[in-house]
């Protein structure tokens, strides 16, 4: 299934004013807090240490007042950024705190050299689904039965830094001759 190609992300109308820094360890009990309003099924303390501990792994959080109103947990795989756990608090939601965050990853990929951004989302996420379109993130692939809890499929939703046709491809060096025997086998088929 597809929601469409990566056309530019569209801007909030309201745009707050955040902070969006590196997760520290102090903000550990604030971002439980929103963990736990956010999903049905979510993770623990140790969920979260367990995964930041990979040298891999980074967290980030959106700052706003001293209080913390959004985070993300994402790896760095060799061509991608993988987005593992993401969440607006309720209370700060539609003010464009999310669209920030996803800006400040997409900005990392030309830095980082990597050109791709994915995730997984539960296919009863439409919310989080038409955000995540609203960024350039198209849907193009299921998992089935992905989620251990429920059993509930996947939707695969990617963000290419350069769409398939504007991508760059290597330079292949071709010579003279080369072409010259591509054509005479052109003409004795
Ligand atoms: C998905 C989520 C992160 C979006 O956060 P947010 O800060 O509210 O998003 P933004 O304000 O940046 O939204 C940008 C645009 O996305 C779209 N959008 C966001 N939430 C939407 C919703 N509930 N329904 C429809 N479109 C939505 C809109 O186009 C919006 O622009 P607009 O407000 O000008 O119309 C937030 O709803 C959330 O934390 N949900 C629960 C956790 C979750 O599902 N995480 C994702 C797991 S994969």
């Amino acid at each position: 299934m597809s929601y469409g190609n990566s056309s530019p992300r569209s801007v909030s109308k309201t745009r707050c004013d955040v902070q969006i820094r590196w997760m520290i360890r102090r903000d550990m009990s604030e971002v439980l807090d929103i963990e736990r309003q956010c999903f049905e099924f979510a993770w623990s303390e140790e969920d979260f240490l367990c995964c930041l501990r990979q040298r891999n792994c980074i967290g980030m959080v959106a700052e706003r007042q001293e209080r913390i109103v959004g985070f993300m947990i994402y790896e760095l795989l060799k061509s991608q950024l993988h987005v593992l756990n993401f969440a607006v608090a309720p209370w700060s939601r539609r003010q464009g705190v999310a669209s920030q965050m996803v800006e400040k990853l997409v900005n990392k990929l030309s830095q980082q050299r990597r050109q791709e951004i994915s995730l997984e989302v539960r296919e009863t996420n439409l919310a989080a689904q038409l955000f995540f379109r609203s960024q350039g993130l198209h849907a193009d692939g299921v998992l089935r039965g992905h989620y251990e809890d429920t059993e509930e499929d996947a939707y695969v939703m990617r963000y290419q830094l350069y769409p398939d046709d504007e991508q760059i491809l290597p330079f292949v060096p071709r010579n003279r001759i080369a072409r010259i025997g591509e054509d005479y086998d052109a003409e004795a088929a």
